[in-house]
């Protein structure tokens, strides 16, 4: 079997090689069965063709002849029909030649291609095979991070046949280097791309720091506990960036290391301000913060009483009610068993507290997430000064009749000394007018008094010793008159309790040390 097979490829060969040289055979022949080529450049694939001159005394002439890749249901597709290369080919045939051209090459321009031909012979079409593989290759800039630098490599994806010269780029700017690859210190905010030369045209991606760093908020939805929150995180950074997710107050925490990071059933506490880092082998950028804020119903409100305990009647009193809540909540004060609201503020004073004003207040706390309520019970006590004042009333009340009744004798007295003098008939008509006047003025001062039980005690002896001065001086002339008797001067001075029980006499008691004086 081996020998067979050896023998029968020995005689294909030397049948070709016969019929070859008598007359040409159909054949294609390429250039090469491998090309490498770079993106955005030009590419020419070679090929040559031979077919027998005659066939049967036919003379055997090429009808058509064209390059494709694909094959469709009517058979090879020429490139000049397929749109993915139009206006980018050219062919250029002669009788021995087929030449392709492609220009601006693009990655899917990779492919198999096949030279076709077909003559005025029957059966007379052939497809040179296997074809030449076309790659489109690109140059890619390879990022290593080396302890302080940044190495860069200018690489493409198949090798080119002559080791070319590299041509560095750093902010569109052509660098010296002409290496495969350079050192660049990092965070540098430079961009660095290659090429080789004489594709100056076409140049590899450039490769950058994170830049245009945004964190944001994925929905603009209010956020409510218990909701699914996604912060994302985007930057253009080249290699593809790294990035970390962490909360501003606590930032040693490495929340995320995704661009989107996801707070799935959020809580109150999650409220707060969040950033996001993006990192690549040629440096680091930080991104503004993102705000989330949690809104949420009131909790239960804490309520206390200032001051505490039980409370006098008659002070002041401040409950406070507080809430927390997102957002801050409104407060209504409310008395157990009254329907409208007391107040609605967060202190609630009441000033000069009453017995009745006791009982159980309810504050309510309430925003836009709903509501919540708690209870507190203000006990008001009477106060002790209102205990004394109810001792005092009585007594006050006794001691203003007992001076009242004091006042009554002493009047009743008088009107009863007044009545009784001139009853005696031994004082002459004339002395008695003046000590009628007398008593009159000073019943009109002691009415007056009586309105003030405390003053009532002092005022008439004040008013009686001040209207005896008065009257004294008035009654110079009648005392002169009186004391004509020295009877009555004997028995003034003999005894006081005499002059008291005769006014005239009491006068001349008032007046005698002014008389004494005088005389
Ligand atoms: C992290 O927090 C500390 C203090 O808490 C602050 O000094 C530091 O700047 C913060 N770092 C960043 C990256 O915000
Ligand atoms: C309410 O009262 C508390 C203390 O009782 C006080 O700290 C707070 O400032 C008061 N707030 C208002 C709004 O009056
Ligand atoms: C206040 O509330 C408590 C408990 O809820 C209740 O026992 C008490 O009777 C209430 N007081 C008044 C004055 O309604
Ligand atoms: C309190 O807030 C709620 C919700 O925001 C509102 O409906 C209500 O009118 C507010 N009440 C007062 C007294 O401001
Ligand atoms: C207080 O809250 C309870 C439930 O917690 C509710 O039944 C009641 O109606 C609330 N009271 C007020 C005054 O809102």
């Amino acid at each position: 079997m081996s020998f067979s097979a050896a023998a029968s490829g020995f005689a294909v060969l030397f049948l070709s090689v016969t019929v070859g040289q008598a007359k040409p055979s159909w054949s294609v022949k390429y250039g090469s069965s491998q090309i490498c080529a770079l993106k955005g450049s030009t590419v020419k694939i070679k090929c040559t063709f031979t077919y027998p001159s005659e066939r049967g005394r036919k003379t055997t002439n090429v009808e058509t002849s064209f390059w494709f890749t694909k094959v469709n249901y009517q058979g090879p597709l020429d490139l000049k029909k397929d749109s993915d290369y139009n206006g980018r080919i050219t062919y250029e045939f002669t009788k021995k030649n087929c030449i392709l051209t492609i220009r601006d090459l693009k990655q899917s321009d990779s492919a198999k291609y096949k030279f076709r031909f077909t003559t005025n012979q029957p059966t007379g079409s052939y497809t040179g095979l296997p074809g030449v593989t076309l790659t489109v290759a690109d140059f890619r800039v390879q990022v290593r991070r080396l302890e302080t630098l940044t190495e860069l490599k200018c690489e493409s994806s198949c090798d080119l046949n002559e080791p070319p010269s590299y041509v560095w780029y750093k902010k569109e700017q052509k660098m010296e280097e002409k290496s495969p690859s350079i050192q660049v210190s990092v965070r540098d905010d430079n961009s660095y791309s290659c090429s080789v030369k004489g594709h100056k045209d076409y140049r590899s991606p450039s490769v950058y720091a994170p830049k245009l760093l945004i964190a944001s908020l994925m929905s603009s939805d209010e956020i409510t506990e218990g909701s699914s929150v996604t912060l994302s995180c985007s930057s253009e950074a080249n290699p593809a960036a790294k990035y970390t997710w962490k909360k501003k107050k606590n930032n040693q925490t490495v929340l995320s290391q995704a661009p989107q990071f996801v707070l799935s059933s959020i809580l109150s506490s999650d409220s707060g301000q969040y950033y996001c880092t993006a990192k690549n082998e040629l440096g680091e950028r930080t991104s503004g913060s993102v705000s989330v804020d949690v809104k949420y119903a009131p909790r239960p409100p804490s309520v206390t009483v200032t001051p505490s305990g039980e409370i006098m009647e008659g002070s002041s009193v401040t409950l406070t009610c507080s809430s927390d809540a997102n957002p801050a909540a409104n407060y209504t004060w409310y008395k157990e068993g009254e329907e409208s609201p007391k107040a609605s503020v967060l202190n609630f004073t009441i000033t000069n507290i009453m017995v009745q004003d006791g009982g159980n207040y309810s504050c309510e706390a309430q925003n836009s997430r709903g509501n919540s309520n708690a209870t507190i019970t203000v006990t008001v006590v009477a106060a002790p000064w209102n205990q004394v004042t109810a001792a005092a009333v009585p007594v006050a009340f006794l001691a203003f009749i007992l001076i009242c009744l004091f006042l009554w004798i002493i009047r009743k007295k008088k009107g009863w000394k007044q009545q009784s003098g001139p009853g005696a008939g031994q004082i002459p008509r004339e002395q008695v007018k003046p000590a009628e006047e007398n008593v009159i003025y000073a019943n009109v001062h002691l009415t007056k008094e009586h309105k003030d039980p405390l003053y009532a005690n002092v005022s008439p002896a004040q008013s009686k010793r001040h209207l005896k001065n008065r009257k004294a001086e008035e009654m110079v002339e009648y005392a002169s008159v009186n004391f004509d008797s020295t009877k009555a001067g004997a028995r003034a001075e003999s005894k006081k309790q005499d002059a008291a029980e005769d006014p005239a006499a009491l006068y001349s008691t008032v007046n005698k040390p002014r008389k004494n004086g005088t005389s």
